[in-house]
This record gives structure tokens, C-alpha cells and sequence, in this order.
């Protein structure tokens, strides 16, 4: 059967919020994507940061030809901390259950651990729990601009390190020797990201700090870098700036690194959970003072309570470091 593209192919886009989160529908992502859909869906991408799928009966095969349209797919290294995937082994298995409890909830940007985070992820869910297991996102964009001035002032072009920490533990827990440990540290240096990161296509800035994987803002007092990187990962804790999208078997979500942060609910227990995880390299994060400051689409320059909550926020911030 020979497809002809015509000027209606168009994927259908239903935003969760106003700024972040669109479900996509219209699309069949058993087949690849036509020029134009894959134009649309990166289109998507930046405008809603993530997007989620549903009723996609598809292969791991076809979950990675999708991911490939949008760059190279990227390897995890800790394989001695992680399954991967048997036939594809740049896939992550995401997988818990009563023996094997949640990790993926405290707030985070995937690996950026690494010099090159991921630009973004493709997680199909293969087991779902009845109910509960939901996966959070927070706009990290709309969590920048909607800091204090100078909260901004003093993140913008500010640099912290990152260490990917957490796996060094649970390597020593399992008897890693020194010198394997040396060995990823050596292939993983603790990179240091901007504080505040332009993003490359957008233009926004967005906070690009986050609980799992940043250890301090560099240059300053260590009480002082604690204290402020404790106020902005608070910042993805508002409901204003998040998404929440309830898995249904046959979905899938796909988001922008670069962006969002993320939270998987562990709340499912004693169901298992499982899914799989194609991440697509990113690049090196850089902060531009000359880009102009940009809005997320269809951010509301009044948000309640949560302007209080955060001035609050940033005034026991002032006092604490004075
Ligand atoms: C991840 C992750 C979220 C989820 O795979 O990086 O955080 O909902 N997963 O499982
Ligand atoms: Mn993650």
C-alpha cells in the first residue's frame, strides 16, 4: 500500500495545562513518522515539554525507531546498577514492585551526571499498576521566571557541580572495588552545568539544579550554596507548574530534558511497575545573557497564593545567608 501525505496529516494536540503536558493523538507510532509529523512533534515537544501517548500497541523495536527520529539514543553506563533491555540495550528497564522499591521519586533532571545530559526520553510503560504509579513533571521554565528578581539575578550565569553520587553509593554497597569506581569517575567527571540553562532551541531559561544529581553551586560559601540550591529545588514542588499523567497500558510519554524535571509516585505497592526507557543524547548545557528572556506559551503572570509562598521561600533565604 503506497501512503500519500497530504496537506490534513496533522497530529491532534491536548494540553494538559497551560504550559506544560499535551497528550498526542492522530498518530500511529507502530509506523515512522512522515517529515511533517516529526516536524509537528518536535514543534510539540518545545511547546509542551512533555507529551504522552496512549492506545500505542507498539513494539520495543518501533518505541526505538520513534526515539531515533529525534536524535541519537544514548547508552546508560552503570549497567551493573540497571537492566537494560535484552535485544536493545540502549534501553533502561524501569522496574519496580514489593522487592524493588521506587527510586525515581525525588524530583530530577535524567543524568546530568553527565557533560551531556539527555535531550529527552521515550518511557513505554509495559506493566501498569491498577492504579497509582503516576509520573509528575514540573516546567522548569515557568519555576525560573517565577522566582524574585533577585533570586534571578543571583542564579543567572551562576555554574554548580554535579556527581552522579547516588550510584557511587549503591556501588560500594555491592562491593564495587575502588578501582571500578575510579574507572567511572574517570569516564564521568562531575560536570558543571549552568544554574539557570538557556535552552538551545527555545531560547527560555530554565532552573537546571535538581536534588538527585546537583552537589553545590561552585564559587560561593558551601552554606550559602546549600541554602539556595534548597530553595530552587523546592521550586518544582508548586502544582502550578506541573503535570501529572495517570499510565494506562499501551502509553507512553516522551519529554524534554532539557526543560522539565520529573517524579515517578511510588505509591503502587505491592504491584510491580515496569517500563522502558530510550534516552536520546542531548548537549552541553550553556547559559546566553544576551538571549532574551522568553515566557513559557500560555504562562499565567498570576498565580495566587504560590507568589506569596515563594516570596516566603526567597525572604528565609535572604535572612538565612544574610
Ligand atoms: C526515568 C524516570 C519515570 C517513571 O526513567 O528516568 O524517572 O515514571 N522514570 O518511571
Ligand atoms: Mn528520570
Amino acid at each position: 500500500m503506497v501512503t500519500i501525505e497530504t496537506e490534513l496529516t496533522s497530529i491532534t494536540i491536548d494540553p494538559l495545562t497551560p504550559t506544560i503536558g499535551a497528550e498526542i493523538s492522530g498518530i500511529d507510532l507502530a509506523v515512522p513518522l512522515s517529515n511533517r509529523q516529526q516536524i509537528e512533534m518536535h514543534q510539540a515537544l518545545l511547546d509542551w515539554k512533555v507529551l504522552f501517548f496512549r492506545d500505542q500497541d507498539i513494539t520495543t523495536g518501533q518505541q526505538v525507531a520513534f526515539a531515533q527520529h529525534f536524535g541519537e539514543l544514548e547508552y546508560f553506563p552503570f549497567t551493573d546498577l540497571v537492566h537494560v533491555h535484552a535485544d536493545y540495550p540502549e534501553l533502561v528497564m524501569v522496574h519496580h514492585g514489593p522487592d524493588l522499591p521506587g527510586t525515581e521519586n525525588t524530583w530530577h533532571h535524567d543524568v546530568t551526571w553527565r557533560l551531556e545530559p539527555s535531550l529527552g526520553s521515550v518511557l513505554r510503560m509495559t506493566d501498569v499498576p491498577a492504579t497509582g504509579g503516576d509520573t509528575l513533571f514540573a516546567d522548569m521554565a515557568a519555576a525560573y521566571d517565577g522566582l524574585p528578581t533577585d533570586i534571578k539575578e543571583e542564579i543567572d550565569g551562576a555554574v554548580a557541580r554535579h556527581d552522579f553520587e547516588l550510584f557511587r553509593n549503591v556501588l560500594r554497597f555491592k562491593g564495587a572495588s575502588d578501582a571500578e569506581i575510579a574507572s567511572y569517575e574517570a569516564r564521568y567527571p562531575n560536570p558543571h552545568h549552568p544554574v539557570v540553562r538557556t535552552h538551545p532551541e527555545t531560547g527560555q531559561r530554565s532552573l537546571f539544579v535538581n536534588a538527585a544529581w546537583t552537589r553545590e553551586i561552585v564559587g560561593i560559601d558551601p552554606a550559602r550554596s546549600e541554602r539556595l540550591l534548597d530553595l530552587l529545588y523546592q521550586q518544582a514542588k508548586h502544582p502550578e507548574y506541573q503535570c501529572r499523567f495517570r499510565w494506562e497500558p499501551n502509553c507512553i510519554a516522551f519529554w524534554d530534558n532539557r526543560a522539565c524535571q520529573h517524579y515517578a509516585v511510588s505509591d503502587y505497592f505491592p504491584n510491580e511497575r515496569m517500563g522502558e526507557r530510550a534516552s536520546i543524547a542531548g548537549d552541553v548545557p550553556y547559559f546566553d545573557p544576551d538571549q532574551p528572556v522568553t515566557r513559557s506559551h500560555g504562562e499565567s503572570p498570576v498565580r495566587g497564593a504560590i507568589v506569596g509562598e515563594i516570596a516566603k521561600q526567597a525572604a528565609a533565604y535572604r535572612s538565612a545567608v544574610g
